[in-house]
């Protein structure tokens, strides 16, 4: 039984890869590119395919038919990438690997308590052997509202986490469930957007959340407000944020995705002008943490994604019932 790997990471995925289907008893082709029309012919002999977030579209599903490939497997929770009609019509069934929510959800509470103890400025200062106090004075979790905006996995999660901090939670979602009511208070948006001291954001990106965090938004919200986004970029309007945080209004920002990132994160820019302005001028501001859409990237994470992927090709070669089909 043999499945290839496309986009397969050297440096964390490969020995993985050969461990676990050495455990299921898979044979592997494994390529460290995205698949392409070029590469395609590295599936010939495999069922399956095992891939990450680069586009599948539909004359690389079909290419992947004629080849031979049955079930497309992506080591990702979503799988917009993958042009399911096209799978549809081809008869190549797809599956998804999705992870838990702990990596996120850790580290947007790290990217909180950066924020308001100024890690970023003593790190800054720390480098350069200034030990001085002057300008770092942090503020104490328990003494801040925050306000979590989305709370499906990460969210309650992140709020599970805050609930030992002590800091009252305000709550907001389109639904509403009984696990997080025990730990904080559903409000209305308008009342996280008045009272809280913290805001972090957890829905997925859609047409009606578009630009959620924008001018009017921010004019309503406390004066020093830190704001969080480990969800998408395009939740907060760049723009207004910079404008905020340049009046001060915006007290401090920890980013783990931003607008524009695609193309950006995840590969290496040093010599390179950037055409994203507005992650410029925000990697420039003492006051804000920007990582590169990583908030997921655990040990955990990698080896549940190679794991389960291939342990759902195999399921699939085998016929048997398959929890990560969709
Ligand atoms: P989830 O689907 O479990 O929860 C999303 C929640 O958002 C749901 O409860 C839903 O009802 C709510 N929601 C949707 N639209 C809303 C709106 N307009 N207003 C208020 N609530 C709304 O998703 P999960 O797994 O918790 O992921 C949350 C976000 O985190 C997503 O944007 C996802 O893409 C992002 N993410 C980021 C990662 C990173 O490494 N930075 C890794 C994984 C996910």
């Amino acid at each position: 039984m043999q499945v290839t790997v496309y986009n397969c990471r050297p440096f964390d995925e490969k020995a993985l890869f050969e461990d676990y289907a050495k455990e299921l008893g898979l044979e592997l082709v494994l390529c460290k590119d995205a698949p392409d029309l070029d590469n395609v012919a590295l599936c010939k002999g495999s069922r399956c395919v095992d891939v990450i977030t680069s586009r599948i579209d539909k004359a690389l599903v079909r290419a992947f038919h004629e080849q031979g490939i049955e079930y497309i497997t992506t080591r990702t929770i979503g799988y917009d990438h993958i042009d399911l009609e096209a799978a549809k019509e081809c008869g190549v069934k797809v599956g998804n690997a999705p992870y838990g929510p702990h990596g996120v959800a850790d580290y947007t509470v790290m990217l909180i308590l950066m924020s308001i103890r100024k890690m970023g400025a003593i790190l800054g200062r720390t480098a350069l052997q200034d030990y001085t106090l002057m300008g770092l004075t942090g503020r104490e979790l328990r003494d801040l509202t925050v306000g979590v905006i989305g709370t499906g996995r990460i969210g309650e999660t992140v709020i599970r986490n805050l609930s030992g901090f002590g800091c009252p939670i305000l709550a907001y979602d389109l639904y509403e469930k009984e696990t997080v009511r025990q730990l904080a208070d559903y409000v209305p948006l308008e009342e996280i957007w008045e009272k809280a001291d913290v805001i972090t954001l957890h829905t997925p990106l859609t047409e009606d959340n578009y630009h959620l965090i924008n001018g009017d938004t921010i004019a309503k919200m406390k004066d020093g407000v830190v704001i969080v986004n480990t969800a998408r970029g395009a939740l907060i309007d760049s723009d207004a944020l910079i404008d905020a945080i340049e009046q001060g209004k915006i007290g401090a920002a920890g980013l783990d995705v931003v607008e524009n990132e695609f193309g950006l994160y995840y590969y290496d820019h040093k010599s390179d002008i950037l055409e994203n302005r507005e992650l410029a001028l925000l990697r420039s501001f003492p006051n804000v943490t920007v990582s590169h859409h990583m908030a997921f990237y655990t040990r955990n994470y990698v080896e549940t994604v190679v794991k389960d992927s291939l342990t759902s090709c195999k399921l699939y070669m085998e016929g048997q019932k398959n929890p990560w089909e969709v």
